[in-house]
């Protein structure tokens, strides 16, 4: 499978990972050949590459950090607590406690802790995809910085419920796109103390948790909201989901409506290193994404071009890469894989976004 950007999608094509809507359901299932109609309706709902069968270059094994069960049920549970907020201001806390007991011990034992996918997704609306993904890099973060199991659920159950307030606002606003104005700004900015409010009353929910749905839109700089809290100030854990959920935005929303790869995310969070975010643990975030994920194809410093296979948790710029153009353009029959961690003479010169396949 390879990754290749919607223009250069093509009819005939075969999907080789499953198209995700915003709810976390599957729009497009792994092995659908796709048509004219397929196209049209994956750039409507903008996503903007696709993981597509690559015969001529072969199989790439992947293994997600967290099993499409406890993804799927992780889903559920946020749509559900999401619906029974906003119907009664309550939710069961039990589920909860279950889903990210089950994800962080998933996370705990994943013996290779690097996203190393790119999603698939629908950027459409406000989903219930993006809690679970800041849920999932902030565990990873949080194992990185050491921490306990009950420390780890407190973070992710934060992480989960980050924006939880967002349910108490009207729908259409939440649905609509930049720029707002200047009352509908004052109104979202409201979600931090709003979910807050919902989640410090909730029994069993730890106060950790909680602070982190109010100080997640903190900046260490001082200049973010809704309390302009400083540095230390803002809890550890509001300072790792910050950093989670801008990245997961990025990739999924983007830059002014343009998303973003994996490298172009944290080069632009580093750009706001000490402003916005916490330095060291932006350092520690930045270690579990893998800069050029499978599937990724890239220009070799030899002129080759490669696919990416395998990451490399030690070596994230390293990684086993296999070749299928010789330095001239010509395929290579057959490929052959190259380890950039053993061999230092080869390294990863640029991602080529524009290969035909
Ligand atoms: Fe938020």
């Amino acid at each position: 499978m390879r990754i290749i950007p919607i223009d250069k999608v093509k009819p005939g094509m075969v999907i080789a990972r499953a198209v995700i809507g915003s709810k976390g359901e599957i729009l497009l299932s792994s092995g659908v050949k796709i048509d004219e109609t397929y196209i049209k309706r994956i750039k409507e709902i903008g996503v903007p590459a696709l993981y597509i069968r690559d015969g001529n270059i072969g199989k790439v094994e992947y293994d997600d950090v967290i099993s499409e069960q406890t993804r799927q049920e992780a889903l559920k549970v946020t749509k559900d607590v999401m619906n029974s907020v906003r119907l009664s201001s309550d939710f069961d806390f039990k589920k909860v406690k279950k889903v990210v007991d089950d994800l962080v011990s998933e996370l705990l034992t994943s013996k290779d802790l690097l996203i190393a996918l790119v999603d698939m997704r629908a950027a459409n609306e406000v989903g219930f995809f993006h809690g679970v993904n800041t849920t999932v890099l902030s565990v990873i973060t949080g194992i990185a910085m050491g921490y306990d199991t009950k420390k780890l659920g407190q973070l992710a159950c934060g992480a989960l419920f980050h924006d939880i307030g967002t349910i108490m606002l009207p729908p259409e606003l939440m649905k609509k796109q930049a720029p707002l104005s200047a009352e509908e700004n004052e109104q979202i900015m409201k979600h931090p103390e709003l979910g807050f409010n919902i989640l410090r009353k909730k029994e069993g929910v730890s106060l950790m948790s909680a602070h982190v749905a109010l100080q997640h839109h903190e900046k260490y700089d001082g200049t973010g909201y809704p309390r302009g809290l400083a540095g230390d100030d803002i809890s550890e854990f509001a300072r790792i989901v910050a950093i989670a959920a801008i990245y997961d935005n990025l990739v999924s929303i983007g830059v002014e409506a343009k998303r973003v790869l994996p490298h172009q995310a944290i080069e632009h969070l580093t750009l706001y290193s000490d402003k916005w975010f916490d330095a060291q643990i932006l350092q520690v975030f930045i270690r579990t994404i893998a800069v050029f994920p499978l599937g990724t194809v890239v220009l070799l410093n030899s002129g080759e071009t490669a696919l990416v296979t395998k990451v490399n948790k030690k070596y994230p710029t390293r990684p086993v890469v296999r070749v299928f153009k010789n330095k001239g353009g010509r395929r290579v029959n057959p490929p052959f894989e190259i380890d950039l961690a053993k061999n230092q003479a080869y390294f990863v010169q640029n991602i080529i976004i524009d290969d035909e396949p």
